[in-house]
């Protein structure tokens, strides 16, 4: 099963695409945790990515793509995977497709998690996140067991430098100008599915389950 998330900055794809992953079986792969985790590490990735990032812009489309098809050709995505993240414009889209034709094959779901901007600035700034090993979590809806660790691996969580409430109204904007035009492009391959993501997170991913069986 091949599946993209869809959604605004904050409409909670990755929190979705963590359950799906672990249900179904397949790796879930999000461009902005390995961005981050290039920047951890300090790699000439990381450097390049976090100029734009910490902007609310996004990472050129030619440091992004090779980079989703190299990890979509590795051994644990023959049965499939869930993109988090990717694609977020057309010609990222565009590459996707063309890189799946070559080996006749498809994505078969995009699903559309759908929030409006004005839950979406809230939920940011409540949101931590552990750079280490990628959980996120937020200060009143999913606290952390311990204040500031995360609960999985035992790392600090912080407030992702992109939360703050200016850079998540520019990422706001870039989503509506690159990002959303993908709503019709996958309407017309005839694969999207909207999913309500005001909804909590249990009955999301329950919406989500029906839709994938
Ligand atoms: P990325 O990490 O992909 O950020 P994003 O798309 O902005 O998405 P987020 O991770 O912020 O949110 P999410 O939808 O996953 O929500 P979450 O589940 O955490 O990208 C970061 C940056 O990297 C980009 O700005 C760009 O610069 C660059 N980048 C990445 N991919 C790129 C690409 N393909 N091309 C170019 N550049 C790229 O949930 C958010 C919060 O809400 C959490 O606290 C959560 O607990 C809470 N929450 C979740 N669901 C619910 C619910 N139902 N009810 C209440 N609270 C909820």
């Amino acid at each position: 099963m091949k599946i993209i998330m869809l959604g605004a900055p904050g409409a909670g794809k990755g929190t979705q695409a963590k359950q799906i992953a672990d249900k179904y079986g397949i790796p879930h792969i999000s461009t902005g945790d390995i961005f981050r985790a290039n920047i951890k590490n300090n790699t000439e990735l990381g450097q390049k990515a976090k100029q734009y990032m910490d902007q609310g812009m996004l990472v050129p489309d030619e440091l992004t793509c090779d980079l989703v098809m190299d990890r979509i050709g590795e051994k644990d995505c023959e049965n499939g995977f869930v993109l988090d993240g990717f694609p977020r414009t057309i010609p990222q889209a565009e590459a996707l497709d063309g890189a799946l034709g070559k080996i006749g094959q498809k994505m078969d779901y995009a699903i559309d998690v759908d929030v409006p901007d004005d839950n979406i600035v809230g939920r940011m700034g409540g949101r931590r996140a552990c750079l280490n090993c990628g959980a996120t979590y937020h200060v009143v809806t999913i606290p952390t067991k311990v204040e500031g660790i995360c609960d999985r691996c035992g790392s600090p969580v912080v407030l992702r430098d992109d939360d703050k409430p200016e850079t998540v109204q520019k990422r706001l904007a870039v989503y509506h100008e690159q990002t959303q035009p993908l709503i019709d492009y996958y309407k017309g391959q005839g694969i999207l599915k909207t999913v309500d993501g005001t909804q909590p997170m249990e009955a999301v991913f329950a919406a989500i389950v029906e839709i994938l069986g």
